[in-house]
């Protein structure tokens, strides 16, 4: 059962129950259709509230059942709100924390709502590439306004019970004791002579609607062309039409964006992300560790944007450095970031001192011993990394988590320093720490399963997405750029320009195209792995413009000079003639006669070498799963969140197809690049796709 009735003497509590959020599956819906008819039936019964058990009064439609029958399989959400809503005894939500889409739209189908002041309130489902289909669009603005509900439904964001408690959204909003309150409420209103109120009998009230209305729809198509906004803004619009007229245009809407590419891309995201931190072989139930007290190695970049993500989340960190200036560089840098986010109005001076309050700084692991967990952000040198982790496991209690923030080197080696490989793990944040929601979690040959049950919740707690990444050079992320960049650098080869791959790339949907990338993380630092690569590997072959470039100086941003020319002051990548000139020059004396190459080969050969590498990762058990590695490319390299990550794009355009073009790629310039993965060629042989 996934509802629960309750008679309270003449009040029948209607309480969903299936965990985790309240999803409205099929079975829920026909639990509390169920449950409404014996109410109805029942002449003892004057009043129902519908609550919620757990953390949730209901997380909205179950989104596992999108794409299947059972999304739109009778009882709909709407038949089960016009049950409600129709019922001559007064109906009243309970609404004690989370109401969100669908959830959201069954509370306002009812004739009453009281809800917790702190409840989380949101029509989210644009996010998910959908507009609200079971009657937000129709009912939010006849309770809070077109304006504000507009607001809402188009941007899915999340506010609470108290910020809208002077709307007709909620009849009572309190601070605690919400299905006691929800209870009288529904005695007080149960023999009311009048007819109990229902959100579709208002007017949508706005002084100048139609301009409005239009000038939302124009801004939202300039921002972009994704169809659920736009779809979000004209079944609004339809709000201001009869109700019913209005419930149609909504329902049309809803179900031609749930077969949008871009719908089940972005559901395909919401369930990657919350999969990346379950690990096949971590139980669920595994016993995480306690983490109070958190140390960081290194005051650089690096280590104070992982100090900062710590201190938001209200854990005391202690940061220690090798020198009192640095240390004092360090505590300066923090302080002058927490101040500049506080000039932009997102942080008050109050919590400024509460966050730098939970900052220690030291020069001495004796100030560190007892930390819970102790990540290293020191110089990227494997000696360097071999003393501290030496001291490390010299000083720190038993049972602390000691991690290692390396972006390139081996974890295994790292902890053999150690006499404790089993608590040595890797973390590597993306940079700005402090600001990018990536965090690849780097599993060791002995890193403990309580250690990685651990850090992945830890993750969750600091507002992170953790994604577990076997050890291999560039984890999961860089290991794969590399061949995008590879194939960046062939194309200019051949007849590309920086400018044109960028845009080619930009078009399709990423943050920014390889060339202005590189541009802002430094070209000598690409070079300077070339190098070691060439070293390692002497038949690893890459266009060698990416050299030419450094050897003019021309290292990026930092150097005013990079792919493109910068200005002073202004971000903005000018296309420089030097460098056109210089990839030019290559090509001839490379033999090669120039081409004109088209933006969807370049898109091609970029993402579909992202997905090549990906499915040599996923085949050598470095990501457990495809998702992971979608996960990984939307929150820390850019990789447009519409379309899914590069292995669900694969999967939309088919694995055959794909498998089919790279083939195709191997007969030309640099082919040798290309050597299809097996498992991409053996699901593409079945007609399968990496997710299924
Ligand atoms: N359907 C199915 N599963 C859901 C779900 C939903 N609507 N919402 C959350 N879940 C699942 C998650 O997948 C996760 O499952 P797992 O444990 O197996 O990984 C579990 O619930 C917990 O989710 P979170 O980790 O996100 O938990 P939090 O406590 O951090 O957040 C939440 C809870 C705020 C409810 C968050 O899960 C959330 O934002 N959910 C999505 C809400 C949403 O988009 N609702 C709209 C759905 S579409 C709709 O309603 C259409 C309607 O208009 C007809």
């Amino acid at each position: 059962m996934t509802t629960q009735y309750q008679d309270r003497g003449g009040v029948v509590v209607i309480t969903l129950d299936n965990p985790p959020v309240n999803g409205l599956s099929h079975r829920t819906r026909t639990g509390i259709l169920d449950a409404m008819v014996r109410a109805l039936d029942d002449d003892g019964v004057n009043a129902v509230v519908i609550a919620g058990t757990g953390n949730a009064f209901s997380g909205g439609a179950d989104i596992r059942e999108f794409g299947t029958p059972m999304a739109f399989q009778e009882p709909t959400l709407q038949t089960v709100i016009d049950t409600i809503e129709a019922s001559p005894k007064p109906v009243v939500a309970a609404i004690h924390s989370v109401a969100m889409g669908g959830g959201l739209e069954l509370a306002l189908g009812c004739h009453y709502r009281v809800a917790a002041k702190d409840a989380l309130i949101a029509l989210p489902e644009v996010k998910l590439g959908l507009l609200p289909g079971a009657g937000g669009t129709q009912r939010l603005p006849r309770a809070i306004g077109l304006e504000a509900a507009l607001n809402m439904i188009v941007s899915g964001k999340t506010t609470t019970a108290g910020a809208l408690a002077h709307t007709r959204l909620f009849d009572q909003v309190v601070e605690d004791g919400v299905l006691e309150a929800a209870e009288k409420y529904a005695r007080n209103v149960a023999h009311s002579p009048s007819a109990h109120p229902r959100l579709r009998d208002l007017a949508v009230q706005h002084e100048s609607a139609e301009a409005y209305l239009g000038y939302a729809g124009a801004t939202i198509a300039a921002t972009g062309n994704l169809p659920a906004p736009l779809k979000c803004v004209e079944a609004v619009a339809a709000s201001l039409r009869p109700f019913d007229q209005g419930l149609l245009a909504e329902r049309d809407a809803f179900q031609y964006l749930m077969s949008t590419p871009e719908s089940r891309a972005l559901r395909h995201a919401f369930f990657a992300e919350r999969a990346a931190s379950k690990v096949p072989d971590v139980p669920f139930d595994t016993l995480a560790r306690k983490i109070a007290k958190v140390a960081v190695i290194g005051g650089g970049l690096m280590g104070r944007g992982i100090g900062m993500s710590f201190l938001n989340a209200g854990l005391p960190v202690t940061l220690l450095e090798t020198t009192a200036d640095a240390l004092a560089r360090g505590l300066e840098a923090i302080r002058r970031s927490y101040e500049d986010t506080a000039k932009k109005g997102k942080l008050s001076q109050d919590q400024i001192a509460e966050r730098m309050s939970l900052l220690t700084a030291t020069l001495s692991y004796d100030d560190i011993k007892g930390a819970d967990l102790v990540i290293e952000a020191v110089f990227e040198d494997m000696s360097a990394k071999e003393a501290v982790f030496r001291k490390l496991d010299e000083m720190m209690r038993p049972g602390a988590i000691l991690a290692s923030n390396t972006s390139t080197l081996d974890v295994d080696t790292i902890a053999s320093f150690t006499k404790r490989p089993h608590d040595v793990v890797g973390m590597h944040f993306f940079s700005p720490a402090n600001v990018m929601k990536l965090l690849e979690v780097v599993r060791g040959k002995k890193t403990g399963r309580d250690v990685l049950a651990t850090v992945t919740a830890l993750a969750k707690r600091i507002g992170k997405t953790a994604v577990v990444s076997g050890v291999c050079d560039g984890f999961i992320g860089n290991r794969m750029i590399e061949q995008y960049s590879r194939q960046a650098g062939f194309l200019l080869d051949e007849g590309a320009l920086p400018e044109q791959v960028d845009r080619a790339v930009e078009r399709f949907g990423f943050a920014m195209g390889p060339f202005r990338m590189i541009d802002m993380a430094g070209n000598d630092i690409a070079w300077a792995i070339r190098k070691r690569r060439a070293v390692e590997n002497p038949a690893f072959n890459y266009s060698k413009v990416g050299d030419l470039l450094c050897e003019m100086g021309r290292f990026g941003q930092k150097t005013g000079k990079g792919w493109y020319d910068y200005k002073p002051g202004d971000r903005k990548a000018y296309p420089s003639k030097e460098v056109n000139d210089m990839i030019v020059r290559h090509s001839e004396d490379l033999g090669i006669a120039r081409r004109r190459i088209s933006d969807e080969e370049i898109v091609e050969r970029l993402v579909y070498a992202l997905v090549n590498e990906g499915a040599l990762i996923v085949e050598e058990g470095i990501a457990s799963k495809a998702s992971d590695i979608d996960t990984v490319y939307l929150n820390g390299y850019g990789f447009p969140r519409f379309r899914g990550g590069p292995m669900h794009y694969a999967d939309e355009v088919g694995l055959y197809n794909v498998a089919r073009s790279i083939r195709k790629y191997a007969r030309g310039y640099q082919g040798q690049a290309w050597q299809l993965a097996p498992l991409l060629k053996k699901l593409a042989d079945l007609g399968q796709g990496f997710n299924d």
